[in-house]
């Protein structure tokens, strides 16, 4: 039976310190899920009362702009272990409450190098397929093999191979039917054959800056905190959600005809013949670097961060990003899309 003294949700809860932004909200309902029962009954009652619900992680892709009126999940699923190993692969599976940077530093401790590009990212296990997490030259969905999740439609818990679960550049199915699954657990295989993936400037440069040729799983892992650091703010200091706005893809002709007009421009060729901008260059060329509206702030590191120096509401947030994408637009002609699930 479940444990129904633990499932009795909590009025009025605050959700300041629960979203990296540190924006004030609050939820109506409010229950920590550390089982699958406990889930299930929290859904069954946000269903009987005809409440909305929302899953919470660790809060760092979410823009809060105004209090709850329905039940927050928060997903409090703990465990990691080894469950398999192969000649090739260790098999990790982590609890969707687990915080996603501490998976990082206990796969190496325990001696299985794979996810030192992804170290620092801030976040849960759980919420790191939904916009299948990447950074320095490798995303989540190279290393995921499996994960299971609830099917709110079917009620059962699902297994979802990777090659359903539609990832792409800051994609999944998760961010595209918000409702319909809730992440339970993940699986990840680390290659024994491990080889470093030095591809992304910023951590050739850092590693070439000390000398170092080959480097070790702990070394890129140092280099690549050590460049976070550098660019992008603590949200433990400076509430932010990471990236506020998606690299946008252009058509090569687009690319074409803006690189002939902003000569200086950053994109990347992608394996279809289209382009990806680095958003933060257009921000920065909009002069918006370390520019306030209101209570919020563009970070001075990196224009793609937008910040909360203290004050800032969900809402001061909002408008911040919405005049920066009218700026980006009526510049470059280019959309900028937000990252972040804005509430
Ligand atoms: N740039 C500027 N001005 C700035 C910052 C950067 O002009 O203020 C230019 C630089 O030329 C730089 C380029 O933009 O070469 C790209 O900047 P950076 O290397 O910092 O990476 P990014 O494209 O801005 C992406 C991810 C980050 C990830 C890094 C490293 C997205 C939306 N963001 O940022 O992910 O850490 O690459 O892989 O894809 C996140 O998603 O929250 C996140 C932090």
């Amino acid at each position: 039976m479940p444990n129904y003294i633990n499932m009795q949700p909590l009025a009025h809860h605050s959700l300041q310190s629960l979203n990296t932004l540190g924006v004030p909200a609050h939820a109506a309902w409010y229950l920590a899920v550390d089982s699958v029962d406990t889930l299930k009954a929290g859904l069954a009652r946000a269903e009987r009362e005809g409440l909305p619900w929302l899953v919470l992680g660790g809060g760092s892709n979410l823009v809060l702009t105004r209090d709850y009126p329905g039940l927050v999940l928060h997903m409090a699923l703990r465990g990691r272990s080894l469950v398999d190993e192969t000649e090739s692969h260790y098999y990790i599976t982590a609890q969707a409450g687990e915080n996603w940077h501490e998976l990082v530093q206990w796969t190496l401790e325990q001696g299985w190098p794979g996810l030192e590009n992804l170290a620092l990212i801030p976040g849960t296990v759980g919420a790191a397929p939904i916009q299948n997490i990447g950074a320095y030259g490798l995303e989540l969905a190279e290393r995921l093999v499996y994960l299971e999740a609830f099917d709110t439609q079917t009620r059962q818990v699902v297994r979802l191979d990777k090659s359903v679960c539609g990832f792409g550049y800051r994609d999944s199915i998760f961010k595209r039917q918000p409702q319909r699954y809730i992440i339970l657990n993940v699986t990840l295989a680390l290659p024994k054959a491990w080889q470093p993936v030095v591809t992304y400037r910023d951590l050739a440069e850092s590693l070439a800056a000390q000398g170092i040729g080959t480097p070790t799983a702990a070394q890129i892992f140092d280099a690549v905190v050590a460049v976070r650091q550098r660019k992008l703010p603590d949200p433990a200091r400076l509430g932010n959600v990471g990236s506020f706005f998606k690299n946008p893809i252009v058509s090569a002709v687009q690319q074409q005809a803006l690189l002939a007009r902003f000569p200086q421009l950053v994109s990347y060729p992608q394996a279809d013949g289209a382009y990806k901008l680095a958003a933060a260059w257009l921000i920065d060329q909009c002069g918006w670097k370390g520019k306030s509206l209101g209570r919020a702030r563009v970070h001075d590191q990196q224009a793609l961060v937008l910040v909360n120096p203290g004050q800032a509401t969900g809402a001061d947030i909002l408008q911040l990003a919405q005049a920066i994408q009218r700026d980006v637009q009526a510049r470059f002609g280019v959309m900028l899309e937000p990252e972040p699930h804005i509430l």
